[in-house]
């Protein structure tokens, strides 16, 4: 059967803990394909809340597996602590979840270097989570790294005594910081002993036979298409490829095997770190959005910087995903506001455009904005699209236009159930 995918559109956050885990039912298989525990993604059951790094959002539906993919950065201390969360809730995780023995390992040292890294550049840092995910995928690419499956290999021990003098060489060349790896090395292994007992993959293999076993299987992303490393807003990105093209490389499947590319978007637009963000927004109307979303992060706290939806922005990322379902999320948070407003295209020197250009960052754009009536009303009570009220209708159908894409579904709060099918 065919794998479809499901990503973030925006700079991450756009709500896809919910959707994944609402949809799992319809796979058999849910994998993480990029990231790691940068990301944190919230679902929320009948009241319960519960916030997922790097364990795919699938994990609370029984029957579906949960694959970690390739792509994946693993800190085994993180991904322990969320195996505790969930065997708290009641869950039995180790039951329905699969690590890839090709996923890298995040060092305590690697936390170390992104601290000791975005220390050093001052007002130019990129605001990273400080999970280690840039020094990881590094090491990677450089070829130094460790993964999942050299845990079971006897020179492990040594294989990570030597990364870490590396690290401890190149920390050499920062300032100091505050950090106790004595202390964080020992909760390194003891989560590696447990890691060590987890059930583990070779993802490639798996997800082949599964496809011919004619199984359905749905791809996570974390972050969003704006923090691509590649597409995204560079060097104000991740380190991994967010898009759908990290799919393939990210779980070993080949492209053909992709079938609905499905993308969130919030009805607004957040970004949380540093970097451009067209559309942001400051007073007022910018708190009333992080108030009425609860803007403030997953993972690290600190509050979401809030602006009106950028369609050149969701049209770059449309394009460049391939995208066949919209789903927007966070509708309800709109539910007071006498007008919103879209940004429409970008005006810069050279005209007005709906492209993005090469570099938001030093680029001079302004968003021209179109203004739309508010619907100023609660909309818990609307179950299908011909019940919203008509100024939200009105609302929606302009950005199905300007986005020549239907939406699917329609988010209408937090809840696991609080949605909207509308094609
Ligand atoms: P993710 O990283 O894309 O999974 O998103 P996060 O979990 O970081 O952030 C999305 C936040 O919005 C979470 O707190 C969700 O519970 C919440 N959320 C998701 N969909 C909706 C919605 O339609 N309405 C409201 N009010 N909250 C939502
Ligand atoms: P989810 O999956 C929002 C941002 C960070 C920072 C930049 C680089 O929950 O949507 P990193 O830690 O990767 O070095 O940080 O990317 N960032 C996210 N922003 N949601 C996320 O994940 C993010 N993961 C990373 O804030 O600006
Ligand atoms: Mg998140």
């Amino acid at each position: 059967m065919a794998v479809d995918v499901l990503l973030g559109l925006q700079w991450g956050d756009e709500g896809k803990g919910k959707i994944v885990d609402y949809l799992a039912p319809q796979y058999d298989v849910v994998c993480r394909f990029q990231g790691g525990p940068n990301a944190g993604h919230t679902i929320i059951i009948k009241g319960n809340k519960h916030v997922l790094h790097t364990i795919p959002s699938g994990i609370f539906r029984p029957d579906t597996m949960n694959v970690i993919g390739n792509g994946v950065v693993i800190d085994p201390i993180t991904m322990c602590r969320e195996l505790d969360n969930l065997i708290d809730a009641g869950l039995s995780p180790t039951e329905n979840l699969l690590v890839a023995r090709k996923a890298h390992l995040i060092l305590p040292t690697h936390r170390m270097l992104d601290a000791a890294s975005e220390a050093s550049k001052g007002d130019q840092k990129i605001g990273s989570t400080l999970r280690g995910i840039g020094p990881t995928y590094m090491d990677k690419t450089g070829r130094n790294g460790l993964r999942i499956g050299d845990i079971e290999s006897e020179g492990f021990r040594q294989k990570y005594s030597a990364l870490k003098e590396k690290h401890l060489g190149l920390l050499a060349i920062y300032p100091q910081i505050d950090f106790d790896l004595e202390a964080e090395e020992v909760k390194w292994f003891e989560a590696i002993d447990r890691v060590r007992e987890l059930p583990k993959t070779d993802c490639e293999y798996y997800l082949y036979k599964a496809i011919k076993a004619d199984k359905n299987i749905l791809a996570e992303g974390a972050q969003g298409t704006m923090l691509d490393i590649d597409y995204g807003t560079y060097p104000y990105v991740t380190s991994s490829n967010t898009m759908t093209a990290g799919v393939c490389t990210g779980l070993g499947l080949a492209p053909h095997h992709i079938d609905k590319v499905i993308g969130i978007s919030k009805a607004y637009c957040t970004r949380v770190g540093s970097g451009p963000f067209p559309t942001e927004l400051e007073g007022p109307v910018a708190e009333k959005l992080r108030k009425n979303g609860a803007e403030f992060g997953a993972t690290t706290g600190r509050p979401r910087r809030c602006g009106w939806i950028d369609i050149p922005q969701l049209k770059y990322s449309i394009m460049i995903n391939g995208l066949t379902h919209l789903v927007l999320t966070k509708i309800d948070c709109l539910n007071d506001f006498e007008e919103l407003s879209a940004a429409t295209h970008y005006k810069s020197a050279d005209g007005t455009t709906d492209q993005l250009p090469y570099d938001l960052n030093s680029a001079e754009v302004e968003p021209v904005y179109q203004s739309y009536p508010g619907w100023n009303q609660d909309i818990g009570h609307c179950t299908d699209r011909s019940s919203l009220p008509t100024d939200l209708e009105d609302y929606i159908s302009q950005l199905e236009r300007m986005l020549d894409t239907k939406i699917y579904l329609l988010s209408t709060g937090p809840e696991r159930d609080e949605l909207i099918h509308c094609s």
